[in-house]
């Protein structure tokens, strides 16, 4: 798909990622870019400089996501690509002794804004699109949804049902016309990873948010399921389908080098 004249919309757009594609989208020729946060200054700051709109939102939230669909289709037109990019790292304890073991709290948080904040994005959007013949879903998940994010349990299964939810969207609705894609990079130089010590997800390198984006871009273009900002993430995932067993011993040496760093 061409972004050219198209309205889009970017959850988590006032930082990091988010505020890349709004850029990158708006460098393309997007019709009108909506910046869509829960950080309302960060969304009216980044869409000045893409002459784009804002809105404020908690993703977490059914009512938000169909408002932010509703007005932005009143205001702007139809949404013809809608990137659900918003996310945590919460959660993360490299030195936990029991993955199972933290409170719900981190748990219901990155469930609602790493999962149904995609079902919400599908459950307001499918029927305009599919009446209108078409449309687009970017999703914004992360290398832990394929391979794991050793220290963040929380974080690890819901990009992973993230991922379960792009796969069934995209299969669902391929014959009504519209497009999925998934953008699953490792370490990404943004608020979050810096919140966050350095770890394996950096091993491949940092990329910038801007180069994330051109790679979401193109994807976009190609109308390509999987976007993997850093191609090693594929050599990952064949050896995890390859070897299960083999992979989980290797991952699980990763941890425990990780635990060892954190002692120390
Ligand atoms: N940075 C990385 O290394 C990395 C790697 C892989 C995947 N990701 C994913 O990329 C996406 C963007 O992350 P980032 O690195 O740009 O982080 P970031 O912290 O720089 O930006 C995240 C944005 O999401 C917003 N946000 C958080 N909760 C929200 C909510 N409930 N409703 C609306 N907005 C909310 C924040 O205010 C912030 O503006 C996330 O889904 C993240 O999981 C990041």
């Amino acid at each position: 798909m061409q972004v050219a004249g198209k309205v889009v919309v970017v959850t988590g757009g006032a930082n990091g990622i988010g505020k890349a594609l709004c850029e990158e989208f708006h460098r393309a020729g997007a019709a009108k870019v909506v910046v869509v946060d829960l950080d309302e200054t960060g969304a009216r700051a980044v869409a000045r400089t893409v002459d784009g709109a804002a809105f404020p939102c908690d993703v977490g939230r059914e009512s938000d996501i169909r408002h932010v669909i509703e007005e932005t289709e009143r205001q702007f037109g139809p949404i013809a690509l809608f990137c659900s990019n918003a996310g945590i790292g919460g959660g993360f304890d490299p030195l936990s002794v029991n993955a199972g073991g933290s409170s719900d709290e981190p748990w219901a948080k990155s469930w609602a804004i790493h999962v149904m904040a995609h079902v919400y994005a599908a459950r307001h959007l499918i029927p305009r699109m599919k009446a209108r013949g078409g449309g687009y879903f970017l999703n914004t998940i992360s290398a832990a949804g394929l391979l794991s994010q050793v220290g963040s349990p929380a974080y690890s299964t819901t990009k992973h049902a993230a991922v379960g939810f792009a796969e069934n969207l995209a299969i669902s609705h391929r014959d009504d016309g519209i497009k999925v894609s998934i953008l699953c990079p490792q370490g990404v130089d943004t608020n979050m990873l810096r919140s966050i010590p350095k770890g394996p997800q950096s091993g491949d390198g940092d990329l910038t948010p801007e180069q994330v984006a051109k790679d979401a871009l193109a994807g976009i273009e190609q109308e390509t399921f999987l976007i993997l900002p850093h191609p090693q993430v594929l050599g990952y995932m064949r050896k995890k389908t390859e070897n299960y067993d083999r992979w989980i011993a290797g991952m699980a040496r990763i941890q425990a080098k990780m635990r060892e760093s954190y002692r120390t």
